[in-house]
């Protein structure tokens, strides 16, 4: 497993939607080596969630480590969002130092296929929900300030 760098705000990838996994290739050496470095970056930089534009691979495939073990998303949709919404503080791995207070819908329906092409549907709320959302905003292009309330906290200078 291979730790690999990961882009920052400014990187084109950041802010182009994705491409869809084809989902023929994700038994290749490749797609595999893919998954593990990419979890492998999450843990050393201790993030719950990372999507593949942010080590600038671009493929709908995203990591999510809100519950007990880290999985693999791959061509993710959301399904149907909550009414409700929730405000938590957010950061994210390629905007290091910046967090701020982002509203989400409190749960959201997800459908996925995971790293063996097999396609599931889930309900999330709490931190999954939120995770969920984060990180299928990455595979559209969308940060987590653009949706940010208020002025952003610069935990690096505090
Ligand atoms: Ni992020």
């Amino acid at each position: 497993m291979t730790i690999r760098p990961i882009t920052k705000l400014g990187h084109p990838l950041l802010r182009r939607p994705a491409q869809p996994v084809d989902l023929t290739t994700i038994n290749s050496h490749e797609f595999r080596t893919l998954v593990n470095d990419m979890i492998a970056t999450m843990h050393a930089s201790r993030g719950i969630g990372i999507a593949a534009p942010q080590i600038g691979v671009d493929r709908q495939l995203a990591i999510i480590n809100a519950k007990d073990k880290p999985f693999a998303i791959l061509n993710p949709r959301i399904l149907k969002r909550s009414r409700r919404r929730a405000t938590e503080e957010e950061g994210c791995l390629s905007i290091p130092g910046v967090f701020g207070q982002v509203q989400r819908h409190a749960s959201v329906t997800v459908s996925y296929f995971d790293d063996r092409g097999i396609e599931h549907t889930m309900e999330a709320s709490g931190l999954l929900s939120r995770v969920f959302q984060h990180e299928i905003d990455h595979l559209n292009g969308r940060l987590f300030i653009d949706r940010m309330k208020g002025i952003p906290k610069d935990r690096a200078t505090s």
